[in-house]
């Protein structure tokens, strides 16, 4: 995949153009040196370096080695938006820039899983330590922060200007020195988050505390407290403002700095103890230690006249005294005495003069040295990974930045010098190892065809300073342990027997004339591979012995501040390592750390001498590019390969990428490697297959099949989760087909014992049903109890089911035999259950209704055809309307209400005439009228009877008395409510028993003694019609009654 460039937006977001995105000014020159003509050529290197410093273009790469130059001014390249640019961008897609540095090594971390290590390099002043808090910011801005650790990224970044105070010192080549070295571990969680730190410190250069040379100052915390403490502050510590009244100020005559301020940064200190998490209390006690530094350096002795010392400054010795928390008599015997063990007895000797000095001096360095190592320590509290993370069972990742005191030379070179440069050695030596030697030897046992580099390697001189018993450090350690007379000159004499002659090492005494001339006879040089140091031996045993007087050590370990009592706090340690071989075995496990981790560089060049901007020393640089062996550097990289990888490594990283490769390769691994870089199409100048590793020549081919894997990784992500959720889903599915089948089968097993335990049942009861039946006519016995109770329960069932709706319906199941009697019992109250509720129900004007039925029926029922179709019909109060009866006949009935009325046609009883009259009815009497004239009344009592015929005509007979010569005879009538009529006129008149049905015809009284006859014949209509022999002839219509 070719490679297209980036370029940022507004939010500082990184978009991809091709290297268009490079601005002119960045092209000054080359930006990798591996991209120079003539890499050969010291002085392009140089010019290029110098071209360009001259544009601000500070950093410059040699393959993924940064070489920076310290610019002395600020530049405005380390801005949020700045970070954001560098941020998952590859090395060489971007100008070159320490946060490039930064955000590759994070990178590297997240993806190979491995701890890495940034080694900042360059002498004192280049720019370390800088460099390093950049980074330190970079991470702490960047990275995603971890819910657990919120303040960490602040603890990281202030824990800074608090070591810096106590452990940075000005001195001649830097206003800002790191005096001690510092390894920092920032651990990170698996989502790339930061969640602890940890701090290494390497020997503090104690001696600071109460020397420095002209020029120089004792470390900034003094300074900061006397500048910017508050009144109060320094009235409690017992001091005043003026850093000339403390005799460990004094010496370098250097009181203050232009360039910083101590006030400002007294209360950036303050607030970085409180963020950190010291307590107030404690920081007070630290103070009380720092200010009691200072009471120390003041505190003079006097000379007795037996040579006996005594102490001169009482009020120092006090505050001293309180400062400290100890006993003021016990701290002013233990400054002017020494305890020895002789011959198994302690004796107290008093101290001459010097001595006295030696032993103040001392207990300051002490004093000073172990709170610095006690704030580390707390530091580290801070920084610690917390246990649920530490617990957390996902794997944290390291980076570790190691910033150390650069190669220093001085004008007086003291042990301290020789330890740092020893360090610088050592840490030449990893990088020599790392990066030339070990490339080299790589490419022979590979079998890569290659050009041999030449290189220094300084291992001679490591070995110089280090080895057991023939180093210089060995000989400095038995020479503090030799019984007897021993000074700092029998060491030298001692160096110079064992040491005469090797290359690297020269004394007054061993050197030629013209380098005798610049030696004092009390040094001895080391060619280092950074150049010459003459070293003066004087202090060196002193301060590798790291004299301090047993009872001066026993009185601060009862001091009432924690701090200094925790450390002066008994060690179980035999016999305390001596100052220079605690060094070397500290480094030793430095080393060890390093080589565990991805190593990447930082290489800090010092432009001048003078700590200005815009001046480019070309000496001092050619001088720094020499002995840091970058040229070497370059001649390597040129002539390798920027990068190797384990064939399997390789094919793991990249398999993604190639069809055969991907997901597995199970041929040879040199073959998938091939077949691999051939699919990607590799040149063949772009890379080599060694023996078990592939060589990649250019940084560029790598970036752009990461940036090709980059490209992938969506696609393999969706290939992975597709095949992770087909998976998860197909056991889902699995799962749930098993639960479903366990169900189904619990079920239908449930079903099928169910049907059979049915079945069962239902032949038991066929069974006993079949039993039964057979013995259905025995007594109630065992054998049909079941047929019988079920044949009852059925019968009951049934019955209930079917019980008749009304008392009309004459339905009812038969019984079986047994249940006769029953039944009957049962269907007689289930009748008297029906007509009780038939009754209550009945309205009055029913029961009125239903009694004139009754009636009805008890005269005509089966007696006259028109009887069911009359009976069927209401019975009316009345057929006549109330003005339908004329008044004058209301009138003359007076009292005697009409109680009915209807419409009827009167028959005349010869010749049957038609005559249309009402009949009204009253309670008494019955009265025939002829519109306003009653032409015949009729009392009930004295009505013989009523006939009418069997047919369904209307014809009625009112049978009068025929004894009483008034009354006319019989009264013939036709009605067309026959039923309803006679019914009610039976009932009034209490004649029910006397309603005569006729047959074939009825009789009736013409006049006395004289009888008319009605023949009634069925016909097709009704007619009435004078007949054969004088009868009166009624055809009646044929009712069809079915
Ligand atoms: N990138 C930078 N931008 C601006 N100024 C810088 C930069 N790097 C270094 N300096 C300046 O140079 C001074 C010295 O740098 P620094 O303290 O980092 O040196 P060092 O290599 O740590 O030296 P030592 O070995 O003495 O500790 C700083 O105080 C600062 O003023
Ligand atoms: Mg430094």
């Amino acid at each position: 995949m070719r490679y297209q460039g980036r370029e940022v937006d507004v939010e500082g977001r990184v978009r991809l153009v091709m290297e268009g995105g490079l601005t002119a000014r960045d092209r000054v020159g080359v930006q990798d040196f591996v991209l120079l003509e003539n890499y050969n050529s010291e002085a392009a290197f140089i010019e290029n370096l110098r071209r360009r410093f001259g544009e601000n273009l500070i950093y410059t790469y040699i393959g993924s080695v940064l070489v920076s130059v310290n610019p002395y001014k600020e530049l405005e390249m380390y801005s949020k938006p700045q970070m954001e640019r560098y941020r998952g961008v590859s090395f060489y897609e971007i100008s070159p820039h320490i946060y490039a540095l930064s955000d590759n090594t994070y990178r590297a971390m997240r993806t190979e899983r491995k701890d890495q290590c940034i080694m900042i390099s360059g002498e004192s002043g280049a720019g370390k330590t800088e460099a390093s808090k950049k980074i330190l910011l970079y991470y702490t801005v960047t990275c995603p922060i971890n819910e657990h650790m919120t303040n960490l990224g602040d603890c990281l970044l202030q824990s800074n200007p608090v070591l810096e105070a106590f452990g940075n010192a000005k001195t001649f080549r830097n206003d800002n020195s790191s005096r001690f070295g510092k390894y920092m571990d920032v651990q990170f969680d698996f989502r790339g988050a930061p969640v602890g730190g940890h701090i290494l410190k390497y020997l503090l250069e104690k001696s600071r505390v109460v020397h420095q040379n002209h020029g120089e100052r004792n470390f900034h915390i003094f300074y900061q407290l006397l500048d910017g403490g508050d009144d109060d502050l320094l009235t409690t510590l017992a001091l005043e403002r003026n850093p000339q009244n403390y005799n460990y100020l004094v010496k370098g005559n250097c009181p203050r700095l232009s360039s910083v301020s101590d006030k400002n940064n007294w209360k950036v200190v303050m607030k970085a103890l409180s963020v950190i998490g010291f307590t107030e209390e404690e920081v007070q006690k630290l103070l009380n230690i720092i200010a009691s530094v200072l009471h120390l350096g003041n505190t003079q002795f006097g000379e007795g006249e037996e040579g006996e010392t005594y102490i001169t400054t009482e009020t120092q010795i006090t505050n001293l005294a309180k400062l400290l928390g100890v006993d003021v008599s016990a701290l002013g015997a233990a400054l002017t005495h020494k305890k020895l063990t002789a011959k198994g007895e302690e004796v107290i000797i008093p101290l001459n003069f010097e001595q006295a000095m030696a032993a103040r001096d001392a207990l300051a360095k002490s004093v000073y040295g172990r709170t610095f190592t006690w704030l580390v320590e707390k530091i580290n509290q801070s920084l610690a990974l917390k246990e649920e993370i530490y617990h957390s069972g996902k794997g944290c990742s390291v980076i570790g930045l190691l910033d150390i005191y650069g190669f220093e030379v001085l004008q007086h070179n003291s042990f301290e010098q020789f330890c740092i440069n020893y360090c610088n050695e050592k840490l030449q030596q990893l990088f020599i190892e790392l990066t030339l030697r070990s490339e080299q030897e790589e490419y022979e046992t590979e079998g890569i065809a290659w050009e041999t580099v030449q290189y220094f390697d300084n291992k001679i001189i490591c070995d110089l300073i280090e080895e057991k018993h023939k180093g210089i450090i060995s000989m400095m350690d038995e020479e503090c342990l030799r019984p007897g007379e021993t000074c700092d000159v029998s060491f030298l004499e001692k160096l110079e027997d064992t040491l005469g002659g090797h290359p690297h090492f020269v004394t007054h005494k061993l050197a030629n004339g013209k380098t005798r001339r610049v030696m004092s006879r009390e040094e001895f040089r080391l060619l280092h591979y950074a150049g010459e140091v003459n070293y003066n031996v004087n202090g060196f045993l002193d301060k590798n012995n790291k004299l301090l007087n047993r009872n001066l050590k026993e009185v601060m370990r009862q001091s009432d501040n924690q701090i200094v009592s925790h450390c002066f706090r008994r060690k179980d340690q035999k016999r305390p390592e001596m100052a220079a071989t605690q060094f070397k075995n500290s480094l030793m496990k430095l080393m060890e750390i390093l080589m565990s981790k991805e190593p990447s560089y930082v290489r800090c060049i010092k432009p001048n001498d003078a700590k200005q901007p815009e001046r480019f020393d070309e000496v001092l640089v050619r001088h720094q590019v020499k002995y840091l062996g970058l040229m070497e550097n370059l001649r390597v990289r040129r002539a390798g390969f920027a990068y190797r990888r384990h064939f399997e490594a390789f094919l793991q990283r990249y398999k993604p990428l190639c069809p055969e490769t991907w997901p597995n390769w199970h041929g040879r691994l040199a073959d998938g490697v091939s077949t691999l870089v051939n699919h990607l199409g590799y040149k063949a100048e772009e890379y080599k297959l060694g023996r078990s590793k592939i060589f990649i020549r250019f940084p560029k081919t790598l970036f752009s099949t990461e940036d090709a894997l980059e490209a992938k990784r969506p696609e393999i992500a969706l290939a992975l989760q597709t095949s992770w959720r087909g998976y998860r889903e197909r056991a889902k599915y699995q799962r749930i087909r098993r639960a479903v089948i366990t169900i189904q089968s619990g079920w239908r097993g449930m079903k099928a014992r169910r049907r059979a335990k049915r079945r069962r049942q239902a032949a038991e009861l066929i069974r006993k049903l079949i039993k039964g039946f057979i013995y259905r006519h025995e007594e109630y016995c065992p054998e049909n109890e079941y047929f019988l109770d079920h044949v009852r329960y059925s019968f009951l069932k049934n019955l209930r089911k079917n019980l008749p709706k009304s008392v009309l319906d004459k339905n009812w199941p038969t019984p079986p035999p047994s249940l006769v009697e029953t039944s009957e019992h049962l269907r007689r109250l289930h009748m008297r259950n029906m007509v009780m509720k038939y009754c209550r129900r009945v309205q009055p004007e029913w029961k009125k209704q239903m009694m004139q039925k009754v009636i009805a029926s008890e005269i005509f029922k089966d007696q006259k055809d028109s009887y069911p179709q009359g009976v069927g019909r209401l019975f009316l109060d009345s057929r006549l309307e109330r003005e339908q009866i004329n008044l004058k006949v209301v009138q003359t009935l007076g009292n005697d209400k009409v109680q009915y009325g209807v419409s009827v046609v009167k028959y005349d009883r010869k010749g049957f005439k038609p005559r249309p009259r009402q009949l009204l009815l009253t309670n008494t009497f019955a009265v025939l009228v002829d519109r306003t004239k009653i032409k015949q009344r009729i009392d009930y009592t004295a009505l013989r009877g009523i006939s009418v015929s069997s047919l369904s005509d209307g014809m009625f007979v009112l049978h009068m008395p025929n004894e009483d010569n008034k009354q006319k005879g019989d009264v013939v009538l036709h009605c067309n409510h026959v039923i309803e009529l006679v019914t009610k006129l039976a009932m009034m008149a209490s004649k029910v028993n006397t309603v005569n049905i006729s047959p074939g015809s009825i009789r009736f009284v013409v006049a006395r003694g004289k009888e008319g006859i009605i023949d009634f014949v069925r016909g097709s209509e009704l007619k009435v019609a004078k007949g054969k022999r004088g009868h009166l002839l009624v055809i009646a219509p044929q009712i069809n009654i079915t």
